[in-house]
């Protein structure tokens, strides 16, 4: 067929519906479940969800479903993904680069780092954390709302002297919305007007309860500043990660999505990937958002070169043509013309939406995630 409906291309795929439509809202193709999607359309969904395709005839697109989800035995254990949220000056920067002092090899190098808006840490024990630093919920949001959620975990930074406020409501609506699963992290407990139980007590009226209180959610008592209780946040969060049974296999071409892009002076158009499946590696040619490009250099946020990058790994990726869009989703493809195919016709899918008017697509976008 030339096209095809959304809940038959969800059928064949075996795929459910609403990642269907939102695989169709990041290429900006907004579209229901009856509604019929053209062969070309379809072609990179079906890419997107890891299928592969055969086109029988110039305009048909015929989906096989050999390779579709990876089997259970390919998959390996992976670090989690964990995101700090919370309200302004609550200290989610301070913590980052807290909890970033507590990488065994960082300790050892005197602090060497660069920001890359993500980073792992690897604990005494082997056990890594990869942290992600959004500039804000925004970015969390769009990235949620483009389907790629990236996070594991959700830290909930609340300043022990203020307690709850407007944006750690917020960031609880988030973390609720993504179903990721929060913890506590009472902080500024150094401070003399620090009192952490009516955070705990805040927390009730956000339906969270914490541990101590009778229900489930972990809480920490922690000091950015004076770098109290790290261990035990860290600690939190690979329990939770150990509950949550985090995998995925890492061989297979790497899948993923971008935390943030920028043009370097130097060293032109740089990507902070999170890989999320496969490994990347260098030389791979990848599709970001919609740009493309061959790998050039996986860097590290030592600064260090990579020769691959395995599940849950952020890393800076260099190569690609142009800057994508922060939480747009990278894939690996097996050639060049397929890449530049995927790119062009994302880049047409842009300009046409743009054309045909932002409010009104914006309009629906908003009821669909309300
Ligand atoms: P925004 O990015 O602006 O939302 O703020 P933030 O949440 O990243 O907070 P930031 O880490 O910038 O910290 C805000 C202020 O609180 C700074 O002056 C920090 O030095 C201070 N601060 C952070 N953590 C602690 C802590 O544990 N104890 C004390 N006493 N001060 C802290
Ligand atoms: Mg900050």
């Amino acid at each position: 067929p030339e096209s095809i409906t959304v809940q038959e291309l969800a059928n064949r795929m075996a795929a459910r519906q609403g990642e269907v439509i939102k695989a169709l809202m990041k290429m900006g193709v907004m579209a229901t479940v009856t509604q019929t999607i053209d062969a070309d359309t379809a072609e990179l969904v079906v890419e997107e969800f890891g299928h592969r395709v055969r086109r029988v005839a110039e305009s048909d697109v015929e989906i096989g479903i050999e390779g579709v989800e990876d089997k259970e035995e390919d998959l390996r254990s992976r670090p989690p993904v964990v995101t700090v949220m919370g309200h302004v000056d609550h200290g989610k920067t301070s913590l980052l680069d807290a909890l970033r002092t507590t990488d065994v090899a960082t300790g050892e190098a005197g602090g060497i780092t660069q920001h890359i808006g993500a980073y792992q840490v690897t604990l005494a024990s082997g056990a890594k954390i990869t942290f992600i630093d959004t500039p804000g919920h925004e970015a969390f949001t769009a990235m949620r709302a483009r389907g790629a959620s990236m996070t594991d975990v959700v830290v909930l930074v609340v300043a022990a002297d203020d307690g709850v406020m407007p944006q750690t409501a917020e960031a609880i609506k988030h973390a609720k919305a993504a179903n990721a699963p929060i913890i506590v992290a009472i902080n500024k407990i150094d401070k003399p007007g620090a009192n952490p139980d009516r955070v705990r007590q805040d927390l009730l009226s956000h339906e969270i309860v914490v541990e101590s209180m009778g229900g489930d959610v972990q809480d920490v008592e922690v000091s950015a500043l004076k770098k109290t209780n790290l261990d035990k946040l860290e600690e939190a969060i690979l329990l939770q990660a150990e509950i949550l049974d985090l995998k995925a296999n890492p061989d297979r071409p790497a899948e993923g999505a971008v935390i943030e892009g920028r043009l370097d002076r130097g060293r032109g158009a740089v990507s902070t990937v999170l890989v999320q499946k496969g490994t990347l590696r260098k030389g791979d040619i990848v599709v970001a958002g919609a740009e493309w490009g061959r790998v050039r250099a996986l860097v590290d946020d030592r600064n260090r070169q990579l020769s691959e990058a395995l599940p849950s790994t952020p890393v800076e990726v260099l190569g690609i043509g142009g800057v994508p869009e922060a939480g747009s989703s990278f894939v690996v493809v097996e050639n060049e013309n397929r890449a530049r195919e995927i790119s062009e016709f994302r880049q047409r899918k842009i300009k046409e939406h743009t054309a045909a008017g932002q409010t009104a697509a914006r309009g629906t976008l908003d009821q669909m995630l309300a």
